[in-house]
């Protein structure tokens, strides 16, 4: 049993590792702020709420629960946006992290999950993408997180300090048990987008570009349950805290499909013929980001449950039809 701080852990991944953790008997603290998590997503342990950039709270939250190891989900994660805005990546996502991190060291704690993005590596020319690839992220997003990794690698190195970092390819989907899923009203992402699409919560999909060099014009994507990176995260964690050294893994599939797939396998999974657009290209989008999943794999003996498109929308589908 381990104690768990956990920022973000009220949102859409944050809240499912949560449920793992509780259901592993393990002790959680959430920290939030509640801007776009919700406090009937924590399944387990107590929710303090707050934000990573409010250095006093954060510290004395975490100096009362005494944690084992930190865990990180608290971050912007739009691509789009934070080519508009890109203070607010920088702030949030790397002032954020260095903010955790010093209340670790002033309270003692040295083991940190830390949820990084396939967004680091921009567009590799080789796929699919092992974890030594060069980074070189294309958009604000991806180098606030590629900056984060920078100074774990430091920190690691310099002190008495261990991590992991797990890069999330596409994250999607819903709790098969039915508790929990995505919420966020404005949330951007191609499968719920389909979903909520498809229930009449939305008017229209826009297709994002379909002249990219791949095989139906439109982006080809890895997409991973979040169950099954939610138990990417328990491996970390019992990895972190036999004594594990710090280190970087993928976390996808390994088998993209594309804007085009995904929508007619959303079509029919859900029975509903919705209405689609192709419209210009998104601001920052890679055409291809595929996984090599082998590391996580090998090293972690993650073995993922639910490598199937039509589950993980089914999943989200009937999440979004139950949820009020
Ligand atoms: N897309 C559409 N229409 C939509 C929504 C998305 O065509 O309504 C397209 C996008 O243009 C893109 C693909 O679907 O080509 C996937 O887009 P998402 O918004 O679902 O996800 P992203 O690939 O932009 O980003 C997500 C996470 C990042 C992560 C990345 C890794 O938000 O954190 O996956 O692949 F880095």
């Amino acid at each position: 049993m381990a104690r768990v701080f956990v920022t973000g852990g009220a949102g859409y991944i944050g809240s499912h590792v949560v449920k793992l953790l509780g259901e592993r008997g393990h002790e959680v603290l959430v920290y939030d702020n509640l801007s776009t998590g919700s406090r009937k997503a924590v399944l387990s342990g107590k929710l303090v709420e707050g934000d990573i950039l409010d250095y006093k709270t954060l510290k004395d939250a975490m100096e009362n629960f005494r944690p084992d190891m930190v865990m990180h989900f608290a971050a912007k994660i739009i691509v789009p946006e934070s080519v508009k805005k890109p203070l607010l990546y920088y702030e949030n996502n790397t002032c954020g992290a260095i903010n955790i991190l010093k209340a670790m060291r002033q309270c003692g704690v040295k083991k940190f999950i830390f949820s990084s993005t396939a967004a680091v590596y921009g567009e590799p020319d080789k796929m699919p993408i092992t974890e030594d690839y060069p980074l070189n992220p294309v958009n604000p997003y991806g180098r606030s997180k590629a900056a984060v990794e920078a100074v774990l690698r430091d920190l690691s190195a310099a002190e008495d300090f261990r991590y992991v970092s797990l890069r999330y390819f596409n994250v999607a989907g819903a709790d098969p048990e039915g508790q929990i899923g995505e919420t966020k009203p404005d949330a951007t992402h191609l499968i719920t987008v389909c979903v909520r699409t498809a229930c009449g919560k939305r008017d229209k999909l826009y297709i994002y570009g379909s002249d990219y060099p791949t095989r139906d014009g439109t982006c080809i994507r890895d997409y991973i349950h979040v169950m099954d990176l939610a138990q990417a995260h328990i491996l970390a964690l019992d990895y972190l805290l036999s004594g594990g050294e710090s280190d970087t893994f993928n976390c996808g599939y390994g088998r993209g499909y594309s804007v085009k797939e995904v929508v007619d396998e959303a079509k029919k999974v859900t029975g509903v013929n919705f209405p689609v657009e192709y419209a210009p290209r998104r601001a920052g989008d890679p055409p291809e980001l595929v996984a090599d999943s082998k590391k996580i794999r090998g090293r972690l003996d993650w073995k993922p449950r639910y490598d199937d498109l039509g589950f993980i929308i089914k999943t989200a589908w009937e999440w979004e039809r139950k949820r009020v």
